[in-house]
């Protein structure tokens, strides 16, 4: 697996340079493949920076993208599942926003594809910011701050251009720089002797990690520029059983609810390991509180439903190997996601 990893890696060779963006990526990193209607700008970045962190977005006034998807977490929130703008708890545990460019699906169980359509959903859903459309408009409208942003962004105030200054945004919480990172890219001493015994045993075919938080994003889901297609992959990791057929529990089923085929019942997306260290409490439904219970969950091997995914195998670890493990997730975290270009400009 990890011939794999490099080569995913090492295939990139795109531009680094856009229109007028220019990506700061280190040099083995590939290019996010950003969507022809809507191309990075400067300006349309820190728009989209000044709505990520403007509570005005939600009806109440009171609530954020940031209340719940909090840089110094990752762009995530603590909490199992989200608590939305009125006080309602929705049935997700809050995603990071690390790396969202690379994302060939967004959300848990595949609901959209693009950022740019994702952003309306956490607006305009009663559970979470339950703005309406003529209110934000109005709210923004009434900002001379916004009337300069906007123009500058080459942005109408309309929620079209809402949802593609804050895409843009999020295409620049870029996660690349980690010494895991480093070590791919050939620094030997960038990860400890316990960390590469973690990576190895990641990579392993024991333990399987890798087949589905597989690639650069160490993700199921990703793509890039260069890629001839995006890579989209949904598993069931047998968490759940209420039927004795592998149902998962009513209104929150994975993918079957997305496609209506009974095989993708219980698929989710396998997100990012990136930062891993730094989202607690873990899975679509926030059911597992730290990386120990992550752990314990993939040993014992989910419950014995016919749908769970033959990627998941028993397997024991020695405490050492867990230690190992552990450490090389924690080698996952990226030190720079707390930097200026990521806080409020409020
Ligand atoms: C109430 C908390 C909350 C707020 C506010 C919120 N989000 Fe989220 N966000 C979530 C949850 C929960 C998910 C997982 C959604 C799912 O799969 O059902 C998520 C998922 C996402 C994803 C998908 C990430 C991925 O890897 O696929 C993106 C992108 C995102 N949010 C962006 C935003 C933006 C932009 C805003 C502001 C307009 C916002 N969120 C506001 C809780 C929130
Ligand atoms: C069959 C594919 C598969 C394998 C093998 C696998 N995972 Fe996962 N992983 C997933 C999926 C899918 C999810 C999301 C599951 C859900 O929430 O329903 C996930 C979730 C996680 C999460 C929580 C992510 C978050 O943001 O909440 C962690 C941590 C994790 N996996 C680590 C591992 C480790 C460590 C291994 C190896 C021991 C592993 N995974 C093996 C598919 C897999």
């Amino acid at each position: 697996m990890r011939a794999l990893l490099v080569l995913a890696i090492a295939a990139c060779t795109e531009p680094r340079v856009g229109d007028t963006w220019q990506w700061e990526l280190p040099a083995q990193f590939p290019v996010p493949r950003v969507p022809a209607d809507n191309p990075m700008s400067a300006e349309k970045v820190e728009l989209g920076r000044h709505l990520f962190f403007d509570p005005r977005l939600s009806n109440t006034g009171t609530q954020a993208c940031a209340s719940c998807h909090d840089p110094a977490r990752a762009f995530t929130d603590g909490r199992t599942t989200a608590i939305g703008a009125s006080g309602e708890r929705g049935i997700h545990n809050t995603m990071s926003l690390v790396n969202v460019a690379y994302n060939s699906s967004s959300t848990w169980a595949h609901d959209v594809r693009r950022l740019e359509e994702q952003a309306r959903l956490p607006m305009f859903s009663p559970l979470e910011m339950g703005a309406s459309e003529s209110e934000v408009l109005a709210r923004l409208s009434a900002d001379a701050i916004y009337a300069e942003l906007f123009a500058a962004a080459g942005e109408p105030i309309t929620i079209d251009g809402v949802t593609r200054a804050l895409a843009s945004f999020e295409r620049t919480i870029i996660s690349a720089d980690t010494r895991f990172d480093r070590f791919i890219a050939g620094d030997e001493f960038a990860l400890d002797a316990s960390e590469q015994r973690g990576l190895a045993l990641f990579e392993s075919a024991r333990l399987g990690c890798a087949h589905c938080h597989g690639g650069f994003n160490l993700a199921s889901a990703y793509d890039h520029a260069g890629m001839a297609a995006p890579q989209i992959q949904l598993f069931n990791t047998g968490l759940y059983d209420v039927d004795g057929r592998g149902a998962y529990p009513a209104g929150d089923q994975g993918l079957v609810e997305v496609t209506g085929d009974p095989a993708d019942m219980g698929r989710f997306r396998a997100p990012t390991l990136r930062n891993i260290a730094l989202t607690a409490p873990y899975f679509h439904d926030g059911s597992a509180p730290t990386l120990d219970v992550v752990i314990d969950h993939y040993a014992g091997g989910g419950v014995a439903s016919p749908l769970v995914s033959p990627f998941i195998t028993r397997f024991t670890l020695t405490a050492s190997e867990r230690a190992d493990l552990l450490a090389f997730l924690g080698a996952l975290t990226d030190d720079s996601l707390t930097s200026p270009q990521f806080t409020s400009p409020w």
